[in-house]
């Protein structure tokens, strides 16, 4: 069982939570991830490792709340336990020697990128940010980009926070105002990861998305997360989840993320009308 330590709320469907895990603790770098089970029945949810404390023994994921699995280990609260936790899962993403790299986060995904731009920070790379997000109320991390970052952006769909537009509208200003990067690292939603890659490929500027594909056991023997990337079949889970952003065959894995969708929708409606009749 592994003890959760602090849940904190970062806005209305994201929370962090610190898990005591030594064992993770100790090994986990940026870019690698842990599956959990919320409880014995519970579906297995990969989590990227937001933070570290080797003093302390624990690891920090940010989750969204997105359906059954993420409701029910937002159920938790700090002092309950977590039925299992592995990890580190996955290779750590490369950020020894750049000089000068652009990281952009989508959504949730800035969890995932923000250990990523601290570790860039830590060596003495000069870091921009660019954080993207629906509207204000989805906004998280901004201190903790502000203190890692030469330079950040945020960014909403709406411009009801930080300037009016996507990420790669911030992404081609920068370019175009003659910044240099040795690579662009993105991560989010697969659309904008796509659109990063395709606007970084026109200005040849190497480019590492990291992907989230549907995971079930996390080393390689399932297939789950199988995906295509310069014409050879990769598994996200022991391959990546950092791949070559020119070379990923987005359109086919945007598909494949679409296989589920109505299972989960019926799901939901499911959940919603279990929840209507308990409070009837
Ligand atoms: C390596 C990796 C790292 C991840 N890191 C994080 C993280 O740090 N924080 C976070 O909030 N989420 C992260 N995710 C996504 C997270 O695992 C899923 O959101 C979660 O498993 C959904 O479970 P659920 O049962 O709540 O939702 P489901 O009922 O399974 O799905 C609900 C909705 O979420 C979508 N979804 C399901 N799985 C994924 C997925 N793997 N990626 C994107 N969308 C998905 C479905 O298409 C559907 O629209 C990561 C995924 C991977 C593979
Ligand atoms: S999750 Fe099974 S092969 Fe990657």
């Amino acid at each position: 069982m592994y003890t959760i330590i602090a849940k904190t709320p970062l806005s209305h469907n994201v929370s962090r939570m610190e898990i005591l895990a030594p064992p993770v603790a100790r090994k986990a770098l940026p870019g690698q991830f842990v599956i959990l089970r919320a409880m014995e029945h519970s579906e297995r949810i990969p989590l990227t490792v937001h933070d570290v404390n080797t003093q302390s023994g624990t690891v920090s994921m940010v989750y969204q709340v997105v359906g059954a699995g993420t409701r029910e280990l937002d159920s938790l609260k700090a002092g309950d336990s977590l039925h299992d936790f592995v990890g580190p899962l996955g290779m750590p993403t490369r950020t020894e020697g750049l000089q000068k790299v652009c990281v952009i986060g989508g959504g949730v995904g800035c969890a995932s990128a923000y250990p990523v731009a601290r570790s860039l920070h830590e060596q003495g790379c000069q870091v921009h940010t660019i954080a993207g997000f629906r509207s204000r109320e989805f906004v998280i991390l901004e201190e903790e980009f502000s203190r890692v970052s030469d330079l950040l952006k945020v960014m909403t769909d709406d411009g009801s926070y930080g300037e009016h537009g996507m990420v790669t509208d911030a992404l081609r200003a920068l370019i175009e105002a003659g910044h240099r990067y040795d690579q662009v690292i993105a991560i989010g939603p697969l659309v904008m990861m796509k659109f990063v890659s395709l606007l970084t490929k026109e200005h040849g500027i190497k480019t590492v998305v990291s992907m989230n594909p549907i995971m079930v056991d996390g080393t390689g023997m399932c297939g789950g997360c199988r995906l295509t990337v310069g014409g050879q079949i990769k598994f996200a889970c022991v391959d990546g989840p950092d791949f070559d952003g020119h070379q990923v065959d987005f359109d086919e894995v945007i598909s494949r993320s679409r296989m589920y969708e109505e299972f989960e929708k019926r799901e939901r409606e499911e959940n919603c009308r279990l929840f209507r009749q308990e409070v009837q």
